[in-house]
């Protein structure tokens, strides 16, 4: 029986976290374009954006200046990306800095052909280089704003921590407009977000790993740290499943209400001795690729009202550093189970010279579903609960994340 014993040894040892991906925290784009003082040029070029995204429902299906490409979205979070990690594609290995986005589901990185300012400051891919290229040719777009993301498409040898996966579909891109992707501390994104949410054609990266057999579950697991002090264990993605040491207590799943985002259904969200939004059920998307908690734009305007939070001349909600002790919690009921969050938690402080400034957490962003509006759960939340994606039983489960203080 010793090759029982030798194959127990085996997979006990694989799921014991060789498919672990330490993930780093920097500087999301939105700190770097105020401290370099574009941040209001950055809002002012994206007006268009921010007008369509508002009003996009008031105009008939199909109006096509309006179109409003799902992950044009996307792209704009990725201002309050945060936490990153390295893949590589190629043989041999051609390294990538991306970020892990459970709000969206292609892979896209910086081509050799991209002479966009963007891409010279950042890793590019050369295909020339690789013996394990395949060209695929297919095109791809991603609509943004004042102009579109372009690329074509492309197979390759991806690794990620331990893991190889065969002839993965990925999106060189070939011009990438606007500068916050200049701005942009990443190279590229690899969502991992449902298939139905694919803007290019092919299997997203899980699912070629599911479909290669590359994982023990159907599961992935981020732990977000909220330490600043780098070097120190920043984060971490595990492939494969859950690392018990990142958490403590139960884990509590959430049936996910549609497949495409990661999105589950929030019963409410309260301001302690206030409000309650949301009080007959609403839905939110639970996205590693946003540092921020957005929802409608009413409801955040009461909310920051709550926490005394104020405008600034670019849409962004200050709030006195002084009075953070005394601010409320804010709770969010998933599943009849509340996650709390403190006012230490949801407020982002920030350096600029020598002044420290204090931002309210919260953003406003319109974004409908076919089961009503969505909220979006970002870093904010995801530092505080480690999360568990569980694609075998279409779920999300949260756990008290451990962190050392
Ligand atoms: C890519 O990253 C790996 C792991 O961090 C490193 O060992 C390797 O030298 C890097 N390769 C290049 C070409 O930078």
């Amino acid at each position: 029986m010793w090759w029982t014993v030798l194959a127990l040894l085996c997979c006990a040892w694989t799921a014991q976290g060789v498919n672990r991906i330490s993930l780093s925290r920097m500087a999301t784009v939105r700190t770097l374009l105020r401290a370099s003082n574009r941040l209001e040029e950055f809002v002012r070029d994206h007006q268009p954006d921010v007008f369509n995204r508002k009003f996009a429902q008031c105009y008939p299906p199909g109006t096509p200046s309006l179109r409003l490409g799902k992950n044009s979205e996307r792209l704009y979070n990725f201002m309050d990306a945060q936490y990153y990690g390295q893949i590589s594609l190629g043989t041999p290995a051609q390294n990538f800095t991306v970020v892990f986005d459970t709000g969206s589901s292609d892979l896209w990185v910086p081509s050799s052909y991209c002479i966009s300012e963007a891409c010279a400051i950042h890793e590019r891919f050369e295909a020339y280089k690789s013996s394990t290229f395949q060209h695929d040719g297919r095109r791809f777009g991603i609509h943004y704003g004042t102009g579109h993301m372009l690329g074509i498409m492309s197979r390759e040898i991806l690794k990620i921590g331990s893991i190889t996966v065969q002839n993965q579909e990925f999106g060189e891109s070939v011009f990438e407009p606007g500068f916050v992707f200049v701005m942009a501390k990443f190279d590229g994104v690899l969502g991992l977000g449902y298939p139905a949410l694919a803007e290019e054609v092919g299997n997203p990266v899980f699912d070629s790993m599911l479909n290669q057999k590359s994982v023990d579950q159907p599961i992935f697991s981020f732990y977000l740290s909220k330490s600043k002090l780098s070097g120190d264990h920043e984060g971490e993605l595990l492939l494969g499943g859950i690392d018990e040491s990142l958490f403590t207590g139960p884990i509590n799943w959430n049936p996910v209400t549609l497949k495409n985002y990661w999105q589950i259904k929030m019963d409410a969200l309260e301001v302690q001795g206030a409000s309650s939004f949301c009080p007959h059920g609403c839905q939110a998307i639970i996205d590693t690729g946003t540092s921020v908690i957005t929802g409608p734009t009413s409801d955040i305007l009461t909310l920051q009202q709550l926490i005394g939070a104020t405008p600034t001349s670019v849409g962004e909600y200050i709030i006195d550093c002084a009075r953070i002790q005394t601010l409320p919690e804010v709770t969010i009921v998933l599943n009849k189970v509340q996650y709390v969050l403190t006012a230490e938690s949801y407020v982002r402080k920030e350096n600029l010279g020598d002044t420290e400034i204090c931002f309210s957490g919260f953003q406003a962003q319109e974004i409908s579903s076919s089961l009503g509006p969505m909220w979006i759960l970002g870093d904010i939340f995801l530092s505080e609960y480690y999360s568990i994606y569980d694609r075998g039983q279409d779920r999300v489960g949260f756990a008290k994340a451990r962190h050392v203080n």
